[in-house]
């Protein structure tokens, strides 16, 4: 008899955990409903009531027993992936029913190359939201232009999409975001003025679209950015003077715009910086005279510009400079001495005006 009841109380506990919310369980319904998934099953544990104990992807709050996270990723090691042998693939939609999961704090839904459709614009509803990530589809339309609303978001990765539209304006209320990744889509208009508002973010990741305007000077206000890349857009104006005294810049990437202007000597001289492409832009001016022994670049582009005037002597006192490319310029005169240039090749000078020396034509 007291075993009976013992097992009784262990089933009903086992019970309590394993259903979730039945409003939640009918949006993950809908949400499944709305996608296709021909080949791995993700969804098959998606049925009965036991949505917090099971279906593939999805968490809930053991308290509450409302769900948390949905972490749906198409290129993964798990175990389903490898049975299959390969990577997923889904058609459908992002259901707007899932706006109704209001404790959702993770939607990650990457990597499934078909999804499309737009973001539901109810998602700025999920005030809980931290993380939204939809790398990896065919989603269309808008970023909502209330997603300054999300104020808990700590991470917005729309990596290829075919997002269009502008960088909502809202965007710089979120003052918890570190993570912004809206690489290769088709995002349009200028990036906002005050974008450097957003001073918890560490990576501002925005190649591959159709920005324009110019870089916002509140850029240079970011202390804990670390990576900023506005490559292969169409920006234009010039690069802010005080851009090379950011505290944590390490990578900056500016490659393939319509910038126009001199280099700033922040740039050259800030020791932090190991990557710095500038290349397929319309830079004049001379190349800074201002590396110092504490210069580490990893890559330093600066091909495929209007740069003028010698390669300046400092750059012999750099501590290392990994890949070099001024190519593509109207330098001229003799190639510098020194340790950084031993392992150079010519490719990394052609196309001068009158460069010459070692590793080009005696001078
Ligand atoms: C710099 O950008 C150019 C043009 O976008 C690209 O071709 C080149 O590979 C980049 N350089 C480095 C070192 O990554």
């Amino acid at each position: 008899m007291l075993l009976l009841r013992i097992l009784l109380v262990v089933f009903f506990i086992f019970a309590a955990v394993d259903a979730c919310s039945p409003s939640d369980r009918a949006a993950l319904l809908s949400f499944k409903a709305a996608l296709k998934e021909p080949y791995l099953g993700i969804f098959n544990s998606w049925t009965g009531d036991s949505c917090c104990g099971g279906w593939y992807g999805v968490r809930c709050d053991p308290e509450t027993l409302k769900v948390t996270d949905i972490s749906l990723r198409g290129e993964s090691e798990d175990p389903i992936f490898e049975k299959a042998g390969r990577t997923g693939y889904m058609t459908g939609s992002i259901s707007p029913e899932i706006c109704k999961l209001d404790r959702l704090t993770i939607l990650v839904i990457a990597d499934w190359k078909g999804i499309s459709g737009e973001i539901p614009k109810c998602l700025t509803k999920l005030s809980h939201l931290r993380v939204l990530d939809l790398v990896g589809n065919k989603i269309s339309g808008e970023i909502p232009s209330d997603i300054g609303n999300l104020n808990r978001l700590t991470v917005l990765n729309l990596v290829e999409n075919a997002i269009s539209g502008t960088i909502p304006a809202s965007i710089v209320n979120i003052g918890g975001l570190m993570h912004l990744d809206l690489r290769n889509n088709q995002i349009s208009g200028e990036i906002p003025s005050n974008f450097g508002k957003l001073e918890m973010l560490s990576r501002a990741l925005l190649s591959r679209n159709k920005l324009s305007g110019s870089i916002p000077t509140s850029v240079t206000k970011m202390y804990r950015l670390a990576d900023l890349d506005l490559s292969m857009n169409g920006i234009s104006g010039l690069i802010p003077a005080n851009i090379g005294n950011m505290p944590v810049l390490s990578t900056l990437n500016l490659d393939s715009n319509r910038i126009s202007g001199e280099i700033p000597p922040t740039l050259i001289s800030n020791g932090g910086l190991g990557i710095l492409n500038l290349s397929r832009n319309g830079l004049e001016g001379q190349i800074p005279d201002v590396f110092c022994p504490d210069s580490y670049f990893m890559a330093l582009d600066l091909s495929f510009n209007a740069l003028k005037g010698p390669i300046p002597n400092s750059l012999s006192s750099a501590k290392f400079v990994g890949h070099l490319d001024l190519s593509h310029n109207h330098l001229c005169g003799s190639i510098p001495i020194g340790s950084p240039f031993d392992h150079l090749e010519a490719s990394s000078f052609t196309n001068n005006d009158c460069l010459c020396g070692n590793p080009l034509r005696t001078c």
